[in-house]
């Protein structure tokens, strides 16, 4: 049900490029990778910082600055990197709806 659900989701994105919004299915997917370091609860991790929570804009000016190395950090500049625009406000739309746990 979930693939199904996500196919239909990246049908959708290719179908409109230009989407302003971020797609939270196709961000939850690709937090796959993100939540290997941060902690989708919430609270840092040793020197990971948290990213739940944030607004939607904050979070891709964020990572679109990893993404062209106006930010340090080499992993995160090598994260951003590979993403689309796309893909980076359905990535903010999706940590931006979780909740942090206290
Ligand atoms: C290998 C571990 C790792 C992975 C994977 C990773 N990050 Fe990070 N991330 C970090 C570290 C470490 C920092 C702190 C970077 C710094 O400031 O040097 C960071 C910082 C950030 C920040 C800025 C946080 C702040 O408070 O300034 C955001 C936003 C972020 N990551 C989002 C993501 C997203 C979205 C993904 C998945 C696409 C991701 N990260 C994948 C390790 C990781």
């Amino acid at each position: 049900m979930r693939v199904a659900l996500l196919c239909v989701t990246v049908l959708l994105i290719h179908a409109t490029p230009l989407r302003a919004a971020g797609d939270i299915g196709l961000g939850q997917y690709l937090a796959a990778e993100c939540v290997s370091c941060h902690q989708p609860s919430g609270p840092r991790d040793a020197d990971i910082p948290p990213i739940v929570g944030w607004p939607e804009d904050q979070f891709v000016a964020v990572l679109s600055a990893f993404g062209r190395k106006q930010r340090d950090g080499q992993v995160m500049q090598a994260v951003a990197a590979r993403l689309s625009r796309e893909e980076m406000a359905a990535l903010a739309a999706y940590f931006g709806a979780l909740t942090p746990q206290p």
